[in-house]
């Protein structure tokens, strides 16, 4: 039996140990604790860069666990209630792709809503599965993707009894939560994994009164971005896995791609945060939605504004409402999300997650305080009164049912050329076309690419979306597959 309860951190005080001792390195990183890099030191610290050490016996081995990492990942998997938690230190982006690896081989299908963030779509691009889309709802009225209703799942899945796994994500940017426990049940009747994108969703294992967590609900795995709301360092994250899960093969899709030189800055950051939230994480989220609910009420006490809540849960597609999440939607003041987006930057000196179409998400977290929130809510109220207007002539929608002509990775990975986008329309996307955040594809390769998706590109470019996904920097061209009767031109 390990000695290690909650109160430790192995993988942070083997570290700060090692700091501490007078061993002479001969190993990598080069800056030898910052002496090899003058400037690097000067600006992160002495202290800091002294922890910048790489793989070595009293460390322990990200790739094989077998000491202090993987006493911490056995507390992590405890805290959350896993059987199994890796640390992760590609990104969330990694552990969603994991997920997708370890359950799917090439031409397996899952089962997911069009709404997944890139990471997942990409994995079906590395790893050759397929995927059958679930169209989210929609609120018509905010323009926004919901969650899957629970109808449609069971639908996809009586309509493809081969397929794999189920994806869902638990909640999405906005907020919102599927009826994860019956997608669960229904997709275990059926012999499918269900695989969880809780990037935005660490607080639902330590808060109260939060919609269920993956774990909870029974799900099989779930990506975890402890660096989003868990508080570690940016790029950390956490995979889980139930004990349905083959956590050995797991570790091995992991090393497929994960790095070998894993960060011991974000490691220890995961171990500490794991430590904190297990501590502290009740009263931490409770502060965390008195903060948004309150900043709720007196967005919508501005009026124009509609800071939503738990008004949209409908028992289906809005099963559950994260009260964390402090989503407004901004186009009845006549404002573009991301117009509000850059004003609040430009002229308020306020950053916040981002800007869409109709929508602004602010993060909140304990980490706030009232005077920070005072200022949104003002900030917000200054820019109504200063650059209100009409909303004719403003986008009401931020999601497109796309067509699905051929496989993901076919498309990506097939003949290609390069059109203006104007030209496209009736091609093939053969990569992707998205605004980031949030980094749900507008195209996917594969997809039909339409007039309708041409003119909310094009609006989403005139408003100052950032836009990504092109291998054309300006996102101007766009690669079509290859008919073929074109003339045959790799473009990579
Ligand atoms: C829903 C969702 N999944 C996965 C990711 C990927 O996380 P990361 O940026 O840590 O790779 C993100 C990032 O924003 C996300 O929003």
């Amino acid at each position: 039996m390990s000695e290690y309860t909650q109160n430790d951190t192995p993988v942070a005080t083997a570290l700060a140990a090692q700091r501490e001792n007078r061993l002479v390195h001969f190993d990598v990183p080069g800056h030898k604790g910052g002496r090899g890099n003058k400037l690097l030191r000067e600006y992160l610290g002495e202290e800091e860069l002294k922890l910048d050490m790489n793989s070595m016996k009293p460390l322990d081995n990200l790739c094989h666990p077998v000491s202090v990492i993987k006493e911490a990942q056995r507390l992590t998997a405890e805290a959350f209630g896993a059987a199994e938690a890796f640390f992760i230190v590609n990104g969330t982006t990694a552990a969603v792709q994991t997920m997708i690896m370890a359950t799917c081989k090439r031409g397996d299908k899952v089962i997911m809503p069009r709404n997944v963030h890139r990471s997942a779509i990409n994995a079906l691009v590395v790893c050759g599965a397929l995927p059958v889309y679930i169209n989210p709802g929609i609120n018509q009225a905010l323009g926004i993707p919901l969650g899957m209703s629970v109808k449609d799942v069971e639908q996809a899945i009586i309509d493809n009894p081969d397929a794999k796994a189920v994806m869902v994500n638990n909640p999405t940017y906005y907020g919102i939560c599927s009826d994860l426990r019956s997608i669960v049940r229904i997709a275990h009747e059926h012999g499918m994994k269900v695989l969880v994108d809780e990037a935005h969703g660490t607080h639902f294992y330590f808060g109260e009164n939060m919609p269920p967590s993956a774990m909870a609900a029974g799900a099989d795995m779930a990506a975890v971005s402890m660096h989003k709301t868990g508080g570690s360092l940016t790029q950390s994250s956490v995979l889980l896995a139930a004990d349905t899960i083959n956590a050995d093969y797991v570790r091995q899709i992991i090393n497929l791609t994960q790095t070998t030189s894993g960060s011991y800055l974000l490691m220890a950051s995961l171990d500490i945060a794991r430590k904190n939230l297990y501590l502290n994480g009740k009263e931490m989220f409770a502060k965390t939605v008195e903060f948004s609910d309150y900043a709720r009420k007196e967005i919508n006490a501005i009026g124009g504004y509609y800071a939503f809540g738990e008004e949209l849960v409908d028992g289906d597609a809005v099963f559950a409402f994260d009260r964390t999440k402090l989503s407004v939607h901004t186009r009845e003041i006549g404002l573009a999300g991301i117009e509000v987006y850059d004003l609040l930057r430009d002229e308020y000196d306020i950053q916040i997650e981002f800007g869409d179409i109709g929508n602004i998400l602010a993060i909140v977290s304990s980490g706030d305080r009232n005077l920070e929130i005072e200022r949104l809510i003002s900030a917000l109220s200054e820019i109504k009164r200063l650059h209100e207007k009409s909303p004719a002539g403003l986008f009401d929608h931020e999601y497109i049912n796309p067509q699905i002509v051929m496989g993901p990775q076919e498309a990506f990975y097939g003949y290609k050329h390069s059109l203006p986008m104007e030209k496209s329309a009736g091609r093939i996307c053969g990569e992707f076309v998205m605004c980031y955040p949030p980094g749900i594809p507008i195209l996917a390769p594969g997809e039909l690419i339409t007039e309708e998706i041409l003119g909310y590109i094009a609006y989403a470019k005139k408003k100052g979306c950032f836009m990504t996904g092109t291998q054309d920097m300006k996102i101007e061209n766009i690669n079509v597959v290859e008919m073929p009767t074109y003339s045959v031109v790799r473009n990579d």
